[in-house]
């Protein structure tokens, strides 16, 4: 008698242990391709709930911690498809465009996928920055400060342009749409704004997505990046970041894709983020859902401190990049369990923890970008590097090795208790990485020594 009961326990328990391996399978699949998503896949591949990583379609630097997926981040049908296929529980969007293009609309309106959750705003919120015309409503609705503006369409042309005749100098010009960063001009002179302004709406110089120009006051300030992640309700501040985006030291020349950050930013003391989180966070949150906006991911407030007051420049409804590389690394939390509180609208319960140490991220590029680059370097002397992140963005392995595919090549990520001793090891290691055609700048930071 002794025996069999013995051998049932035994067979009860090993069921249960069974069922609840079976529970806590979670496969995760990420959406993207950029800078930002190596870190995310980094950071969610840890989590004591990650059971396996996909990212779709990925890159060299995404297949460290994840399996690659040859599918774009647009094509709904086939992400449907494939979440189907791979039991996947949680899917986090890095980028704008699927977003704004109403991914989360797309699973919430199909019986199939509608239990996955999928980090990130709806096509509503999305317009935060699919519209900036739209930013610009929304901000005014719920009092968040942010530059005087008008807004103009085609059929608007000639007011317009009397409206310019009485701006000040200089003038910020913004297509509505997404204009993969180009879309903000901003002019010194009256008659260059005319002509840009002509140029947007009469003759679509960013096709559909000038077809409304919002024409803004100028801010004159110094900017950071606030990143949150809300569950519609409740919300929580990330670390902030101050990213770089212009290809020359001193901030000059093209914009890139980014070529570095910094995580904390010395001016966003605690006096300066208590006016963040009252003027801006919470009137954010609150006007979301008192608008009744289905609003589950990440804001990034893209804000201008100006003389000790923030101000938003604009919204966007994912995470930065190169910021994300920085922000990444000084987060404690399990990054899964912060979503999944997300996803069932537990955030009051978590607290964000966060690594006091400074992050200083360097990007590595071809020469030439963000113009014409030559692919296929060979990159040595990676092996070098202990105790800083390598994330890996536009490289592939070639004949056994690591070699140069895309113009943002590598991000060097180091934690210290530092920002000079962050970016002196950061530094160090872009100067020691080797391949043909290396560039990258000298002087992330130092805008902020004096800080
Ligand atoms: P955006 O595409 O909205 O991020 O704008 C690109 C960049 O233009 C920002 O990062 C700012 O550096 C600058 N910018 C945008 N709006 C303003 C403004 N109102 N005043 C000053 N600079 C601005
Ligand atoms: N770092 C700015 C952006 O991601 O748009």
């Amino acid at each position: 008698m002794y025996i069999i009961l013995n051998t049932l326990y035994i067979v009860l328990c090993t069921l249960l242990l069974l069922l609840l391996n079976l529970n806590s399978i979670m496969n995760i699949l990420l959406l993207g391709s950029g800078g930002r998503e190596p870190a995310f896949a980094w950071k969610i591949s840890q989590s004591k709930d990650c059971t396996q990583l996909y990212v779709a379609p990925g890159n060299a630097g995404t297949s460290e911690y994840g399996i690659n997926v040859n599918m774009s981040a647009t094509d709904f049908d086939a992400i449907k498809n494939f979440c189907v296929e791979n039991d996947i529980s949680l899917v986090v969007v890095g980028p704008e465009d699927p977003l704004v293009k109403g991914i989360v609309d797309y699973f919430a309106d199909d019986e199939e996928i509608m239990h996955i959750p999928v980090i990130g705003p709806g096509k509503e919120g999305a317009q935060l920055e699919g519209s900036k015309d739209y930013s610009k409503r929304f901000m005014q609705r719920h009092n968040i400060p942010t530059a005087a503006y008008e807004t103009f369409t085609k059929e608007e042309l000639e007011k317009g342009l009397a409206y310019l005749d009485q701006h000040t100098l200089p003038i910020v010009l913004k297509a509505d749409g997404l204009a993969a960063g180009k879309g903000v001009l901003i002019c010194n002179d009256r008659e260059e704004a005319k002509e840009e302004l002509r140029l947007m709406l009469a003759e679509a110089k960013f096709g559909e997505a000038s077809q409304k120009v919002v024409v803004e006051e100028f801010l004159s300030g110094i900017e950071l990046s606030v990143f949150v992640l809300t569950d519609n309700y409740h919300y929580l501040i990330l670390p902030e970041a101050k990213d770089y985006k212009r290809i020359g030291e001193g901030d000059s020349g093209l914009n890139t894709g980014g070529m570095g950050s910094i995580s904390p930013v010395p001016f966003a003391d605690e006096e300066f983020m208590k006016k963040v989180e009252e003027r801006i966070v919470i009137p954010t949150v609150e006007g979301l859902a008192s608008e009744e906006i289905d609003y589950r991911g990440f804001i990034f407030i893209g804000l201008m401190n100006v003389g000790g007051e923030p101000y938003v420049i604009e919204y966007n409804v994912r995470m930065g990049d190169p910021e994300t590389e920085s922000v990444m690394v000084r987060i404690q939390n399990d990054l899964v369990d912060l979503f999944m509180a997300v996803a069932d609208g537990r955030l009051s319960d978590k607290k964000i923890q966060i690594d006091p140490r400074h992050a200083a991220t360097v990007m590595l590029v071809s020469g030439g970008y963000p113009g014409d680059y030559e692919k296929g370097k060979e990159i040595t002397a990676l092996e070098n590097i202990h105790n800083s992140h390598v994330f890996h963005a536009g490289t592939s392995m070639k004949d056994g090795k690591v070699v140069t595919s895309g113009g943002r090549v590598i991000a060097v990520t180091s934690l210290d208790a530092s920002k000079e001793e962050a970016l002196n090891r950061s530094n160090k290691y872009a100067e020691q990485i080797q391949y043909e055609g290396k560039y990258f700048r000298r002087d992330i930071g130092k805008d902020l020594m004096n800080y």
